[in-house]
């Protein structure tokens, strides 16, 4: 069963983690005292469609991490999926063509397996870990992110800054409890603050007289959520990467790509990685 392909930005996406993974191997690969683990939180199928029909099909990313065999495999891989139809062709794919890789699928949610993630490299040392996090919309908690705290992992990370805070974000800052509740778990930080950022307050007297406060979004606020975004990763991380700009064919700003890390080297790469091919 193949996911549908959103676009060249799905390619690019895909490519940047290859090239990421190649250039993480062959340094690990001078490190023999540490165990690599390629953790991918939103696996998906394994194949993704480019038309409705299944024919003209790309390779995900798990099976393109899958592949890289030179100068070394991933001495162990991770795959998180929640579509029980996707997870079980994701485990066929692995089992037919890399059955001598030490990989595990497994049909959870991803914020659950962070935490677990997070339990394991407490107790094993000698891990270190590329994760990838690619998520449809704001399904990633806050405290999952923050579980990783201070931990030997490098997190690509996808950002829904245009599809999805943006779009919670109304213009006239009318937002339900429950909107407020889930900008709140995905960004880990209170509605006043939430509202303090995004807008401003105008009091003023409506044609009778009567007392009223009216809220204005702030301009540019794509690009503010971003930053929010950026400082609430560096909370937990050291560095965090320039980003990658996916856009859609109207050229709205959909997702920001970052990568989060606590080794300067590896933030390097991943800078390197994001600006000269794809920048937009
Ligand atoms: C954008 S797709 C992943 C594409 C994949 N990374 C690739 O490059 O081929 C997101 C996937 O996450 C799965 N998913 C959605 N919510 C999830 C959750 N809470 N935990 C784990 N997987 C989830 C969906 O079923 C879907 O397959």
């Amino acid at each position: 069963m193949n996911q549908q392909f959103g676009g060249d930005w799905t390619q690019q996406k895909i490519e940047i983690v290859v090239s990421y993974a190649r250039a993480y191997l062959t340094i690990m690969n001078k490190y023999p005292q540490f165990r690599t683990l390629y953790f991918d939180g939103f696996a998906g199928s394994g194949s993704i469609s480019k038309e409705e029909s299944e024919i003209d099909t790309v390779k995900g990313t798990a099976i393109r991490i899958l592949e890289i065999d030179s100068p070394k495999t991933f001495d162990m891989y991770y795959f998180v999926e929640k579509n029980g139809a996707y997870k079980k062709d994701l485990e066929a794919t692995i089992k037919s063509d890399f059955s001598i890789r030490n990989a595990f699928v497994v049909n959870e949610d991803c914020n659950k397996k962070l935490i677990d993630l997070a339990k394991f490299l407490k107790k094993e040392r000698d891990f270190r870990v590329l994760a990838f996090i690619d998520p449809y919309g704001m399904v990633v908690k806050w405290s999952s992110i923050q579980a990783l705290s201070g931990l030997g992992v490098d997190l690509w990370i996808l950002v829904p800054t245009g599809i999805g805070v943006g779009r919670l974000l109304k213009n006239d800052g009318n937002i339900s409890d429950g909107w407020y509740s889930k900008l709140e778990d995905f960004l880990g930080i209170k509605r006043g603050e939430i509202k303090e950022r995004f807008y401003k307050e105008v009091s003023m007297q409506d044609l009778f007289g009567a007392d009223i406060t009216l809220h204005y979004k702030e301009s540019n606020s794509i690009q503010k959520i971003h930053a929010l975004y950026k400082e609430r990763l560096s909370t937990v991380f050291r560095f965090v990467s320039d980003a990658f700009v996916l856009r859609n064919s109207q050229n709205s700003i959909m997702y920001h790509f970052v990568m989060a890390t606590n080794n300067e080297a590896a933030l390097k790469i991943a800078n390197h990685i994001v600006k000269p091919k794809y920048k937009l």
